[in-house]
């Protein structure tokens, strides 16, 4: 884990959800894996005063790529630095996920905050003989992708927005249950991140059809390393930090959905 103070080299508007942040820092990049995040400091004085954690969305040589939308303060103020704009990011923190699925269909089912990680770990396996597919849900057409964000990877790539205006029309999970009902649960694992809600069905589905998988679960954070318990996650083995325990959890671990 470092502790760096990085400056940026581009941070730009990618479409009407997200912003795309790059910084170079050779010793993040090299340990950096999906999953995995940075706890951010976005200003030097004390407002606001926690960090702030971002999932790792690329990595390039000893290039990093963070995509964030803005919810709040914190995320507002990030999208306003200029390029040479200097940041503090500790990490890598966390579990990443699982990259070995000894033979299985990776299917990843993203959505808002949660689409970074899953584009990264879709372009880190590309080299998997089955292709892992991707399905991503969003509002609308204004919030899916460029096409050239998705240049890299091999995966089949789905999309399901609210209003129909691109791919199917609906929850991202109705893709998923047509996925499930056709193919071989064993042959399957399935690896999310997103909205609390989406990922709830995403497991309840999962275990409908007995599918093995995992989920980030993204608390809010403070410390980012297990210091002030403000981001503790209920599993079958009692409570543990999502920051330093997960934020990966095995979904047989987890207790909600
Ligand atoms: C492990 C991890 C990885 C993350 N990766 C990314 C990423 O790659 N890209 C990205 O855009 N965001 C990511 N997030 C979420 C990001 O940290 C928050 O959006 C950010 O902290 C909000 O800060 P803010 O000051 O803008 O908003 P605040 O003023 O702190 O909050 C604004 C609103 O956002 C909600 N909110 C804040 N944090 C979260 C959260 N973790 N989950 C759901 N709602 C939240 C608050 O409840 C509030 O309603 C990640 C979070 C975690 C824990
Ligand atoms: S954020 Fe402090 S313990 Fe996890």
């Amino acid at each position: 884990m470092f502790d760096e103070t990085v400056a940026i080299l581009e941070n730009k508007r990618v479409n009407a959800e997200y912003y795309k942040l790059t910084f170079h820092s050779k010793r993040i990049a090299k340990f950096a894996q999906p999953g995995q995040f940075l706890n951010v400091q976005i200003e030097t004085h004390s407002d606001p005063f926690l960090r702030r954690p971002f999932s790792f969305y690329r990595v390039q040589g000893a290039k990093v790529e963070l995509l964030y939308e803005i919810l709040g303060r914190g995320t507002e103020l990030l999208s306003q630095k200029a390029k040479g704009a200097s940041l503090r990011v500790l990490g890598p923190l966390g579990i990443p996920f699982t990259k070995n699925l000894k033979g299985r269909k990776r299917v990843l089912v993203a959505g808002g905050v949660g689409v970074p990680p899953l584009v990264f770990l879709a372009e880190q396996v590309k080299q998997e003989k089955k292709h892992s597919v991707l399905m991503i849900g969003c509002r609308s057409k204004a919030e899916v992708l460029p096409r050239k964000e998705l240049a890299n990877l091999k995966s089949l790539v789905e999309y399901a927005t609210d209003d129909g205006s691109f791919g199917s029309k609906g929850f991202v999970t109705v893709l998923l249950e047509v996925l499930l009902q056709r193919e071989n649960p064993k042959n399957l694992f399935i690896q999310t991140c997103g909205p609390h809600a989406m990922m709830a069905q995403v497991i309840r589905l999962a275990k409908k059809y007995g599918v093995e998988g995992e989920a980030s679960i993204d608390e809010r954070m403070a410390c980012g390393v297990g210091a002030c318990l403000g981001c503790v996650v209920e599993t079958t083995d009692g409570f543990k930090t999502s920051c330093v325990e997960g934020p990966v959890f095995n979904f047989s671990n987890l207790l909600s959905s």
